[in-house]
């Protein structure tokens, strides 16, 4: 999976863009990472692709091809009878809701205050659609029946994230995710779930993904974050409500000529779904160890996914200058960009595990970490 964790969701870095573009640079320039996936430069990424095309004739407005061997595939993993691709869950989510809310007549969906849709997506629900986003709580946990219960009004639907990222990837256990959709379903919403990283939930349940994604009616999933496609997304869900969705698809503008690279990717990324439970297994690990350093904080703990949060009791522009030297003069990539934390002087940071970092020991890590947090605090370096 990129690690995408430097890269502000609202902002566009380039490559002159003062201490956004030194981080790129030396992140590309970077010879080893610790987190998520080692980058591909664009040969790269563009000879895996061609080496893994299997349909020599391209689709046609997501028609055919490898466009179709990728729903078709979507459609068995996640026990789905339709499936489209999308070239963003952003796209994927608002045609999604918007069916469920012209379906139902009625005015809002139920969402955490703390999801992508509400956080990341400009309101773009409300704004394009008139589709209201009734923000249950914006509590740092995920939703739960009892939230339900408190929603006013009638709702058309429910979106659930799973896991909820800026909770700290934190998941709702396997019956508190069926009581709350049960209640959902009492009161008459559909229920559609924000998988955007579905793939890593799935070893926390240890269930097949088709009877995670059997307990909506629609699921997105993303193909670019754990699945390290260059982007790209996918809703499955019943035929007629598909359908609709590609109409509004369409008219969104996200009808796009052809979209094998993006298809050709995401189908590599299925054939790697068996990775995650490790990854899950790696980021338990890597917690319990880091927690051990004096001024180390992990949430959750343990992890529940692949990826957890790390707080650090040192400023966040410190530890991302230390950071950043340690890339320069080293090659190798550590930890980007810190976030200053409400606790004043503290510092945090996502820890995604991907196949970069399987490279590594634990004690590695705790090592690399020690080492920043001294030098990022002014302290000499250990002899
Ligand atoms: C939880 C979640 N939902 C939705 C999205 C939107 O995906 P996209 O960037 O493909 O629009 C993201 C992207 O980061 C996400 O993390």
């Amino acid at each position: 999976m990129a690690d995408t964790t430097d890269v502000p969701e609202d902002a566009h870095p380039g490559p002159d863009d003062g201490p956004a573009g030194r981080r790129e640079r030396a992140r590309l320039a970077a010879t080893r990472y610790l987190l998520g996936t080692a980058p591909l430069t664009v040969p790269e990424r563009l000879r895996s692709l061609a080496d893994a095309a299997e349909s020599p004739a391209p689709d046609v407005y997501g028609t055919g091809g490898e466009v179709a061997a990728l729903e078709a595939e979507l459609c068995e993993v996640l026990g789905k009878p339709a499936a489209v691709l999308m070239p963003s869950g952003t796209m994927a989510q608002q045609c999604a809701l918007r069916v469920w809310a012209d379906r139902s007549a009625r005015p809002g969906v139920a969402v955490h205050g703390l999801s992508h849709l509400v956080l990341h997506e400009q309101s773009a629900l409300e704004a394009l659609h008139g589709v209201r986003m009734e923000v249950l709580t914006r509590e740092r946990r995920p939703l739960d029946a009892a939230d339900l219960a408190q929603a006013p009004g009638p709702l058309a639907a429910l979106a659930v994230e799973l896991p909820l990222r800026d909770a700290g990837y934190l998941l709702p256990t396997w019956n508190d995710l069926v009581a709350l959709v049960d209640a959902a379903r009492a009161k008459g919403m559909a229920i559609h779930f924000d998988g955007a990283r579905l793939w890593e939930s799935q070893p926390y349940y240890d269930r097949p993904h088709a009877q995670i994604a059997g307990l909506a009616d629609t699921v997105y999933v993303s193909f670019y974050k754990g699945l390290d496609a260059v982007s790209g997304a996918a809703l499955a869900g019943p035929a007629d409500v598909i359908a609709d969705a590609r109409a509004w698809q369409h008219r969104h503008g996200g009808r796009l000529y052809a979209m094998h690279p993006v298809a050709i990717g995401a189908r590599q990324g299925l054939a790697r779904l068996g990775e995650f439970a490790g990854y899950a297994d790696r980021a338990r690990k890597l917690a319990a160890a880091l927690a051990q350093l004096p001024g180390v904080r992990v949430h959750p703990d343990p992890p529940q996914v692949n990826a957890f949060v790390l707080h650090l009791d040192v400023d966040a522009d410190s530890f991302t200058e230390q950071a950043l030297q340690h890339a320069e003069t080293t090659g190798t990539w550590t930890y980007g960009r810190l976030t200053p934390a409400d606790v004043p002087g503290w510092s945090s940071t996502e820890v995604v595990v991907g196949p970069a970092t399987t490279g590594w020991e634990v004690a590695e890590v705790v090592e690399v970490t020690a080492t920043l947090l001294r030098r990022a605090r002014g302290e000499a370096d250990l002899p």
